[in-house]
């Protein structure tokens, strides 16, 4: 059996050594896979985030990438190894052009593949290249995802990480954003996210898990987990039966 795309195994990290944020968190994420995290506010999961980007301190535990083991490394050499990392904010540059933008998420490129990079986030998402020459700050907040996402995947990343991609949008547009996350990970992007809006994030998701208090406190599949009654109460925000 081949290893899996991602693997987080029984990790600890924290902001200040020996103060832990995540006590113990086990994660696999395949090929082809949306794998979603929910939990309640402070659980560790932007945490646990960071710390497979290498952004936090790994205490405890290791994280591997297609067999290899990758924490411990700097930031840049998971991004190099095959990590994207698209954050909750600050996740595109506001002044620099769409197409720059691009070029930023791809600058570790040779010259002649960043080219046919942009080129071919200009042809996944259509919208940015209609502007490609305006500011980032003119698009929507639908679309600067869309950015935001095309900037990481520059680097044709193995597995993408996304904190809250739909966070402050419009359910409308927290439905497209979801779909077209769904579509990458079809394309064999393994696709690992936060999210907030659980109920919207299981329905496009093939398994969650649910993480409290910095540990992993139920994993399924995610229809399996929409179907949960106490995780619906919990987390989702609705009691099934009265
Ligand atoms: N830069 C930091 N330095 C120290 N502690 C931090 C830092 N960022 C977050 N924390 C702490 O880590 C804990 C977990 O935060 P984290 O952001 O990982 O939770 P979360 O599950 O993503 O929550 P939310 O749903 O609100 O986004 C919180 O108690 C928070 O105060
Ligand atoms: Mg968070």
């Amino acid at each position: 059996m081949s290893a899996p795309v991602c693997e987080a195994r029984n990790l600890r990290a924290s902001y200040i050594p020996g103060m832990p944020i995540v006590f113990d968190i086990s994660v696999i994420v395949d090929a082809g896979e949306l794998v979603t995290l929910i939990g309640p506010n402070g659980a560790g999961k932007s945490t646990f985030l960071k710390a497979l980007a290498g952004l936090v301190l790994v205490e405890g535990g290791e994280v591997r990438l297609g067999g290899q083991r990758i924490s411990g490394l700097p930031t840049h050499e998971i991004i190099a190894a095959g990590v994207g990392f698209v954050p909750q904010t600050s996740n595109v540059f506001s002044s620099l052009s769409i197409e720059d933008n691009l070029i930023s998420g791809g600058h570790t490129l040779p010259r002649s593949l960043l080219r046919e990079r942009v080129q071919r986030a200009f042809e996944h998402f259509p919208a940015l290249a209609d502007r490609r020459r305006a500011a980032a700050n003119v698009l929507s907040g639908g679309q600067r995802q869309m950015l935001a996402v095309a900037r990481a995947l520059m680097t044709d990343p193995r597995v993408i990480m996304l904190d809250e991609p739909t966070a402050g949008l419009a359910p409308k547009i927290v439905h497209e954003v979801l779909d077209d996350l769904r579509r990458l990970a079809k394309s064999g992007v393994a696709v690992l996210m936060v999210e907030q809006n659980a109920k919207a994030a299981l329905r496009v998701s093939d398994r969650a898990y649910v993480l409290v208090e910095g540990r992993n406190h139920m994993t399924g599949t995610a229809a399996d987990l929409l179907d949960n009654d106490a995780i619906a109460e919990a987390f989702l925000g609705f009691r099934r039966k009265s």
